[in-house]
């Protein structure tokens, strides 16, 4: 029987639980002209979500554009991909296609190339001079053709904070604000999984992306539909979990979604019929181990004071600087710990929730307490 548990890519249907909130709050963008911005931690769900809520709004009047910019690299790929994703979106005529790329991006005068399949070999070529004068051209299609058709158009923007290594970011960044932020009928929703860089262009004062839209912090998906969740999946595939076992997967990883359904999917595929407390133990350890490798080069990566700052962290110290706590961690100054802490937040190892220092990833803190702290992880 196959696993009743996804991770590892965007879930939907049966494996996307909750998040009617959530879900609610984007369409209601949607279909308001809300620019939206989604921020959270490395695999919290920003994609699921995204895809779920575009794919309920999606119709002849409300058009969505999927982009992500996971392969993008400077802005002369950005100009291609996202003129050929808006003009791809519109309509499912390769005609049609070159009709719109020549009327709108007249100045820049692109070239086509279409292959055996030409819905799918359809590529638009644009020349780099020339783009670099006319870059208005691009940005401003969306909203040309969402006139023209009278439609509106979604653009959703995954990976986003990517442009912020293009070659002038600043530059780049006050071009697509000044364009988008007139445009009447079309809505971006921009996110990314590097959420220390996304806080950065969108909560600065001085980035061009201050005030662009709405900031929605996802949240984690909350302990009671985990335990639905997964007591559902071992019932459909005829296995035994009790409810408190159910919460117990959920609160080893802290809730953090992807690793639930991880931590969820190995214990289900070591049990028979029903689950025990060793079988837990035993997947918790499998979770650990698997992903032992990014683990350790993660923790080769630390200087000896990020080490025993962490290891303060792992063990729940709160008053970081203090006197005490950098005399027993031996971590030097307090202006040296200030310097740790914003190292650890900007490499994504550490966040600050509800003013605690916690690590961001639930599954690196458990294999750090049993590894470098030599901590049970099981001791009642
Ligand atoms: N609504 C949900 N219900 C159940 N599981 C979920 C849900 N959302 C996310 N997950 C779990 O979390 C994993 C990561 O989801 P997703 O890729 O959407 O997150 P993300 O925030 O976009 O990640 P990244 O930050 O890496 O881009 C999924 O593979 C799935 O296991
Ligand atoms: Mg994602």
């Amino acid at each position: 029987m196959q696993t009743p548990f996804a991770y590892g890519k965007t879930v939907r249907a049966q494996h996307f639980t909750n998040r009617e909130n959530d879900s609610k709050k984007l369409r209601s963008n949607f279909e308001n002209g809300i620019n939206t911005t989604l921020i959270s931690p490395r695999r919290w769900g920003k994609s699921s979500l995204v895809e779920k809520v575009a794919g309920q709004v999606n119709s002849k009047k409300l058009v969505v554009v999927n982009i992500d910019l996971f392969p993008i690299r400077n802005e002369e790929e950005f100009y291609t991909y996202f003129s050929t994703a808006v003009i791809k979106a519109t309509s499912n005529k390769v005609e049609v296609w070159m009709e719109i790329a020549k009327k709108y991006l007249k100045q820049i005068s692109p070239k086509f190339s279409v292959g055996i399949d030409p819905l799918n070999d359809f590529e638009i070529t644009l020349e780099w001079e020339s783009v670099q004068k006319n870059y208005k051209e691009i940005l401003s299609l969306p909203e040309k053709i969402a006139k023209e058709k009278d439609i509106k158009l979604v653009i959703c923007i995954d990976e986003f904070q990517n442009i912020a290594n293009f070659n002038e970011p600043d530059l780049f960044q006050k071009r697509l604000r000044s364009e988008w932020q007139h445009q009447q009928n079309v809505t971006y929703c921009l996110y990314g999984s590097k959420q220390h860089m996304m806080m950065q262009l969108f909560e600065r004062q001085s980035m061009p992306f201050y005030k662009f839209g709405e900031i929605m912090y996802l949240q984690k998906i909350e302990e009671k539909y985990w335990i639905r969740y997964i007591t559902l999946a071992f019932e459909r595939t005829k296995k035994v979990i009790t409810s408190e076992q159910a919460s117990q997967i959920s609160n080893m990883v802290k809730h953090h979604p992807y690793y639930v359904q991880q931590l969820a999917h190995l214990t289900w595929i070591t049990t028979e019929k029903t689950v025990t407390l060793k079988i837990i133990e035993q997947a918790t350890d499998d979770l650990l181990n698997q992903n032992a490798i990014l683990y350790y080069k993660d923790t080769e990566n630390l200087s000896a004071t990020q080490l025993n700052f962490l290891k303060a962290v792992a063990n729940n110290i709160e008053a970081l600087s203090s006197k005490e706590s950098i005399s027993k961690y031996n971590l030097g100054t307090s202006a040296n710990v200030s310097k740790i802490k914003e190292t650890l937040l900007k490499n994504e190892i550490i966040d600050v929730q509800m003013g605690k220092v916690v690590f961001i990833d639930p599954a690196f803190e458990l294999w750090f307490k049993k590894n470098i702290l030599k901590q049970n992880l099981f001791k009642k």
